[in-house]
């Protein structure tokens, strides 16, 4: 007998919904030791941890540097305020708004630039044609754990003498032209929040081969006191705690085995929904790995047959979680409108309307991929009274 969709009555493909992501821990035994360390020194801040943090994803990453922060986000806010940027970055506005909040924070006027709509990462071609005396830096993406274009980005930030700096928040795992991700550009900034392959409960890592950028952000992490109590300069409290230091160390351990597993569940995904009229999927460059952070489908309407906000509650229905990630994109959001030109985003605006992300972890169950490819190939065989069914609710 055919499947119906849960939408058109038939019983849905799940019992109990399937998230978004399932934070992959590791186990209490490999942190108790550490854990009682902690509690009994009383080094709740500053201690070994952190230490033994940087210089573990330093060398994972083959960079000189990464300084643990309280999270991506404070990350950014010191790296552009210790590269000592001023006036306009380049950004694109297809990324998750804490890109570009950390530039505002700092007096900075975000420039957005358009994506390349294969790869959702930033154009090189538009970075250059948006260069104008006023511009300091370029800020790219490893948009879902895709790597950028870094060469193509390198040769302009050369060309035009501009800072490059990575929002690597999805980065760990990524590797571009067969290297971790993390040790070009000037600085590239990593989150370890929960819905990441390495997880430190929150937190992030700035990665940089400057040594006069690594001792800044430091120095800036700790309020710009460089324990004169004469601040240098505007810092932040954003350091790592020793818990999450901890947590962060041991699962290093497990990062190559999670993007390895998510590499596998996207293949699966890739294979199973390839068929399927009017979906595309995020290119990735010959050469690199995408770290599968998310995976994320493009909806082409017009053939799946239904749009991506129609699949997007058709998928409910059926207990399977979804993300419209970015939809609205940045420079649509009511904080950053105002900055703005009006210069067309033409793949921003099409991916932002047709990108549908999908649950992704580490170890998924080959059956929980299969059954949601199944779903989305059954929705799309009763496109029609689907499209009739949700129009009449
Ligand atoms: C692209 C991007 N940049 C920055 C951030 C902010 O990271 P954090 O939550 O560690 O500050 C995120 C969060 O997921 C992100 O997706």
């Amino acid at each position: 007998m055919q499947k119906l969709p849960a939408v058109l009555g038939g019983s849905p493909a799940f019992n109990s919904l399937v998230p978004m992501v399932r934070p992959v821990l590791p186990q209490f035994d490999e942190m108790e030791a550490g854990i009682r360390q902690i509690l009994s020194t009383g080094m709740v801040t500053k201690g070994p941890f952190l230490r033994e943090f940087e210089e573990a994803v330093a060398d994972h990453l083959g960079v000189k540097h990464a300084v643990a922060v309280s999270s991506c986000t404070s990350g950014l806010m010191l790296v552009y305020k210790c590269l000592g940027l001023s006036g306009d970055v380049i950004v694109p506005s297809f990324t998750f708004m804490a890109t570009v909040s950390a530039l505002v924070w700092n007096g900075l006027r975000p420039v957005f630039v358009d994506v390349d709509p294969q790869t959702a990462t930033l154009d090189p071609q538009a970075v250059e044609a948006a260069v104008t005396p006023q511009t300091t830096a370029i800020v790219a993406v490893h948009n879902y754990g895709n790597p950028a274009d870094i060469d193509g980005l390198q040769a302009v930030a050369d060309k035009y003498k501009l800072k490059l700096i990575f929002d690597a928040a999805h980065g760990f795992g990524a590797r571009y032209q067969g290297v971790p991700v993390g040790r070009q550009g000037d600085a590239q900034v990593f989150s370890l929040s929960p819905t990441k392959l390495l997880i430190s409960g929150e937190g992030g890592i700035i990665a940089t081969n400057h040594d006069d950028l690594a001792a800044a952000v430091r120095m800036g992490r700790e309020y710009g006191n460089d324990g004169s109590y004469d601040s240098a300069f505007a810092g932040l409290n954003a350091r790592m705690p020793e818990l999450s230091a901890l947590l962060g160390l041991k699962s290093l351990n497990n990062l190559e085995h999670a993007a390895e597993s998510r590499n596998e569940t996207a293949a699966l995904f890739q294979e199973a929904m390839g068929c399927v009229p009017g979906i595309g999927f995020q290119q990735v460059r010959p050469g690199d790995r995408h770290s599968y952070r998310e995976f994320t489908i493009t909806i082409d309407a017009g053939r799946f047959g239904l749009s991506r906000d129609e699949l997007a509650l058709a998928l409910a229905a059926e207990n399977i979680d979804t993300r419209k990630y970015y939809d609205p994109p940045v420079h649509r959001q009511t904080a950053y409108r105002q900055y703005d030109t009006g210069q067309p985003l033409t793949n921003t605006e099409w991916l932002s309307a047709n990108c549908l992300s999908f649950p992704m972890w580490t170890d998924m169950e080959p059956d929980v991929a299969m059954r949601i490819c199944e779903a989305v190939q059954v929705i799309h065989e009763h496109s029609q009274p689907v499209h009739e069914k949700l129009a009449s609710k």
